[in-house]
């Protein structure tokens, strides 16, 4: 792994290694993937700002997450069927994320459940929430969450409906997923993918499979699946949740300063700024340039976290200059566990570690809690 110098290298073997169906999966966005441009594009335009000799001998990534120390401002974003970009992806990357000292998020749409990862670390992950029409079942996820002591609860709430990624149909990764000849021929060539999925302890939704008789079969579970996000969900949902959870809430999903100030009411003790990942509204304003409006709005009501782009340390000096106290990452850490499974997923938060200590040093800066709008070059 020390030849993989930046997050771009991780990509590129990822892109070597994973059958191209769940590297579309993951690299793509919704519709024409405006979105998804935007949030990258927006944040390579914001210029740092170089500053010289200030001592900046001892300096510390280190900081508070939800009052929890942190190694550096990140969290591991959920991201689905993770462990079909590595067999037994989700164990691999938490156990990445607590050795590096970060948390890790694991998704609803996880293959490996709940109880699968708890059992194979020793300490406390977050759980991501997708609330579904079945509200006996949510009820039941959130007991199995806290019941695996889960330290967070992240309830991602722009996923009403389904963002539509065009080459997800075209490759058959819609619901139910299609058995294609061109999607066998292109696994036959990643063999040591095959032989890691293969081993992994699941193929299906872990969080899902189990809890309906006759769900054991992958067709019948993505059909369910596909018929139960609920397009109801509303703020009045977000109060019954918290009657159930008493843990710390996180609200991911908000890109507005007006849905920013209802969340900020509700007692959550963060909400993520995030249009997930240019996956969702195609059309929407990237992550970055909603930021700042949204972390103005809410002051210190709510801890304000950031997702959507973030590709190196520099992303999360922008993300925190602008009114972040952390992100998200979310295809940074699939491409390290598609390069290289749990070294992989270690190998990108170390990378994306340095390039904050070293751009904290270049633009002045020794602590996270310094850093703020001064790192930003006004040219
Ligand atoms: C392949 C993929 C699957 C995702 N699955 C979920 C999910 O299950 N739940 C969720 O809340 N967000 C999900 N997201 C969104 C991420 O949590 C996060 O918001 C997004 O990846 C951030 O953008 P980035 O990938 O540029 O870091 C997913 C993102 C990707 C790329």
């Amino acid at each position: 792994m020390r030849n993989m110098t930046c997050i771009e290298d991780l990509r590129q073997t990822y892109h070597r290694k994973v059958p191209r169906a769940f590297v579309d999966y993951c690299e793509s966005g919704s519709y024409a993937e405006q979105t998804l441009r935007a949030n990258r594009a927006d944040l390579e335009r914001i210029a740092l700002r170089q500053r010289v000799l200030n001592d900046v001998a001892n300096r510390s990534t280190k900081t508070t997450i939800l009052g929890e120390p942190v190694a550096l401002p990140l969290a591991l974003a959920p991201v689905g069927l993770t462990g079909m970009q590595h067999g037994d992806g989700e164990i691999l990357a938490c156990r990445a994320a607590q050795a590096a000292g970060i948390p890790y998020t694991l998704s609803t749409m996880s293959i490996c459940s709940i109880e699968d990862v708890a059992a194979a670390v020793n300490k406390p992950f977050w759980f991501q929430l997708y609330v579904m029409k079945d509200r006996g079942y949510i009820r039941a996820l959130i007991e199995r969450a806290a019941a695996a002591k889960c330290s967070a609860l992240v309830l991602t709430v722009d996923l009403q409906v389904i963002g539509q990624r065009h080459r997800d149909i075209k490759n058959g990764m819609t619901v139910p997923p299609e058995i294609r000849i061109e999607n066998l021929i292109d696994i036959a060539t990643k063999p040591a993918w095959a032989v890691g999925v293969l081993r992994g302890k699941r193929k299906t939704f872990g969080n899902i499979a189990g809890h309906y008789p006759g769900m054991a079969n992958v067709t019948v579970l993505s059909k369910w699946i596909a018929e139960q996000f609920d397009a109801s969900l509303s703020w009045k949902d977000v109060e019954w949740i918290k009657s159930l959870w008493p843990g710390k809430l996180i609200l991911k999903g908000i890109l507005d300063v007006e849905d920013a100030r209802i969340a900020a009411k509700t007692g959550a003790a963060a909400l993520v700024v995030s249009n997930h990942g240019g996956r969702q509204l195609d059309g929407a304003p990237s992550s970055i340039a909603m930021l700042p409006p949204i972390a103005e709005a809410v002051g210190s009501d709510i801890e304000v976290m950031f997702d959507g782009g973030i590709r190196s340390g520099q992303d999360i000096l922008r993300a925190l200059a602008l009114g972040a106290r952390s992100c998200m990452s979310g295809r940074a850490y699939i491409y390290g566990l598609g390069a290289g499974g749990e070294a992989g997923v270690a190998r990108a938060i170390e990378i994306i570690r340095n390039e904050l200590d070293f751009s904290m040093a270049l633009t002045g800066v020794t602590s996270v809690a310094e850093i703020d709008r001064r790192v930003i070059a006004s040219t």
